[in-house]
């Protein structure tokens, strides 16, 4: 069979099930033949041996069972950068680089802190940069210290960075920090059934904020005004425009005064900020 007749095939099979099914056929080809995704483009002629029409079946079947692209490829690109993806920890999405966007534009930094840090996606970009020193990230998942580590590796961060497998809830750190960035969970509970099927095979606990989606924000606004230095910078991603007000009361009853909201590519209110006075 030929790669234009696989495809073509694949395409048949994706086409009610996918948006974008032309391109998700074009990368669940590339993945199972390990080339480029212009390759397959312009190699429509090309015969496949037995073992690739088995190993592209075995994504498709995978891909159709709703288990998300980045899942299957093990590998997501944030601000640029390929990070190390597995079932487990949350799939980083576009809307954070915002929080990364910001402290590239205020730092250097000496010392971060990455809250809630799963994959490590916010906290390694920033050191990746050059504009933070040395980083601590903590989560309560062992995947997500496991695949954080693994990032760090792979980004030869290791010596600049500690992760630490916590519950932020209660939690007490004896350091300060002059950045701390944070992207919690905060979906409303009541929320989870009528997401995507996609994204329910993401960690629950990843998504999911308590009954209004925002039980994490006065753990946040604590750490907040207990470890970050006068004039250090913090920036915390925020669900969308029913959150805003609220998680600024949250942060104002801690006595943190400057607040800044900015949105996302999308428009909407995405990260809370400002620096400490
Ligand atoms: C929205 S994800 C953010 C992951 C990553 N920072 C990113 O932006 O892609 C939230 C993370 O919080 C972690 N988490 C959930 N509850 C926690 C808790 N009580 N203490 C620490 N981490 C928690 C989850 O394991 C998950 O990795």
């Amino acid at each position: 069979m030929t790669l234009g007749n696989v495809y073509r095939e694949v395409f048949k099979l994706f086409k009610d099930k996918f948006p974008n099914s032309q391109l998700e056929a074009v990368l669940i080809l590339s993945l199972g033949l390990d080339k480029p995704k212009e390759y397959i483009l312009a190699h429509q002629e090309l015969e496949l041996s037995k073992e690739e029409i088995e190993r592209i079946k075995e994504l498709v079947d995978k891909r159709l069972s709703g288990i998300p692209y980045a899942y299957l490829k093990k590998e997501k690109e944030f601000f640029g950068i390929n990070f190390f993806i597995e079932e487990g920890v949350l799939i980083p999405r576009p809307e954070t680089e915002t929080i990364v966007e910001i402290v590239l534009e205020e730092g250097p930094f000496i010392k971060g802190l990455d809250l809630f840090c799963g994959s490590g996606v916010i906290g390694l970009t920033i050191l990746y940069k050059g504009t933070c020193q040395k980083l601590l990230g903590i989560d309560i998942s062992s995947k997500s210290i496991e695949v954080a580590t693994i990032n760090a590796k792979r980004l030869e961060l290791l010596e600049r960075c500690r992760f630490l497998k916590a519950d932020i809830k209660g939690l007490l750190l004896e350091e300060s920090f002059d950045l701390i960035v944070a992207n919690p969970p905060y979906l409303p509970a009541s929320m989870w059934d009528s997401l995507d099927p996609e994204v329910r095979q993401e960690p629950k606990e990843a998504l999911l904020g308590g009954e209004d989606g925002l039980i994490f924000y006065p753990e946040i606004a604590r750490i907040i005004s207990k470890n970050l230095v006068d004039g250090g910078l913090f920036a915390v991603e925020i669900g969308g425009k029913e959150q805003v007000n609220k998680v600024k009361e949250i942060f104002s009853s801690y006595n943190i005064k400057e607040i800044h909201i900015r949105e996302d590519l999308a428009g909407l209110p995405r990260v809370i900020w400002g620096k400490k006075r």
